[in-house]
């Protein structure tokens, strides 16, 4: 059973129309300390269901008496970000996950090149934080749109000087990632977080630069897109789980109070790898090799296609 620890929001800060930070207060004791990059889930009973969110924590890793996240409203939300927008009030009590890390700082980089896009700031906040304590080699590219998605920007500017290059998506210096990635010294490291767009551009720069992929790290936006509902068989506890259009397999074997590993919530991690017995599967993970989709699915991306049962081996 994950562990939840429970908080107070003992702030909200309008960051922009789109984008709200929440500063969270442990109601005993101190938060369990995290590393830059890390990110926690927050527990939303939005409507009758239980949504897990994963958000990228953007407060000082050094400072455990509280922890921050920032939160953008999604348009196709299914409830989490909206619940956070709309229904969470300061004083109200929030049951998160303890932090854990998927995009972590390479230790033995000597150049750290940030891309983030939007709302992809955010694990970039703690690395700064890091990178600055370390006296490390960085520069942050921030793509945004001005007046929605431009949470930061004058902090950044202030505190970064020359190493922060801005580019507005709607008008102005558009990025250039060949010119941001060739000619890079031995020892560089790309980091990139943002919308799917953005991370393919790098990584197929990268790649077209000569770059090694083991000198690039990305973080997608971990959201499960919506699908058809269906039933899950589970075989050898016979039970069917009802999964709705707008919820993940995890979601829904959650709700029936049947725990699955997780970390991510996304796709990516790994974590929640679990043995299917058969069935139309649609695999939406960037985790499984083909060979292993043969036998495993990710429940929280991963649905059934509809046209035959999803058996699972639980
Ligand atoms: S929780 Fe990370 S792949 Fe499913």
């Amino acid at each position: 059973m994950t562990r939840m620890l429970h908080v107070k929001v003992a702030a909200i800060k309008q960051l922009t129309p789109l984008i709200r930070e929440f500063l969270l207060e442990p109601t005993a004791g101190k938060l369990p300390r995290f590393s830059a990059g890390s990110n926690i889930q927050v527990r939303l009973p939005t409507w009758g269901r239980v949504l897990r969110n994963a958000y990228s924590l953007v407060s000082d890793p050094d400072d455990n008496s509280h922890y921050r996240i920032a939160v953008r409203l999604q348009e196709a939300s299914r409830g989490g970000s909206r619940h956070l927008h709309e229904q969470v009030r300061e004083g109200d009590s929030l049951e998160i996950t303890a932090p854990s890390n998927l995009f972590a700082l390479h230790s033995l980089a000597q150049n750290h090149i940030l891309i983030a896009g939007g709302i992809g700031i955010t694990p970039f906040m703690t690395y700064i934080e890091e990178l600055e304590r370390r006296n490390a080699i960085f520069e942050l590219h921030y793509v945004y749109r001005t007046g929605l998605t431009d949470a930061y920007v004058d902090e950044l500017r202030r505190r970064l000087g020359e190493r922060f290059h801005t580019y507005d998506a709607k008008r102005g210096k558009p990025l250039v990632l060949g010119e941001v990635l060739e000619h890079r010294a031995l020892g560089s490291h790309v980091y990139c977080c943002g919308p799917e767009r953005l991370i393919a551009g790098v990584r197929q720069c990268a790649t077209a630069l000569g770059w090694h992929q083991s000198l690039v790290h990305v973080e997608a936006f971990a959201a499960p897109e919506p699908g058809q509902p269906f039933t899950a068989e589970l075989v050898r506890s016979q039970r069917r789980i009802h999964v709705a259009a707008d919820q993940s397999l995890l979601e829904a074997l959650e709700q029936a109070d049947i725990e699955i590993p997780n970390l991510c919530r996304g796709g990516v991690c790994g974590q929640c790898a679990t043995r299917h017995l058969g069935g139309d599967i649609e695999h939406r993970d960037h985790y499984l090799s083909s060979d292993e989709q043969a036998q495993m699915l990710m429940p929280c991306v991963s649905r059934c296609g509809g046209r035959s049962a999803l058996l699972l081996d639980l």
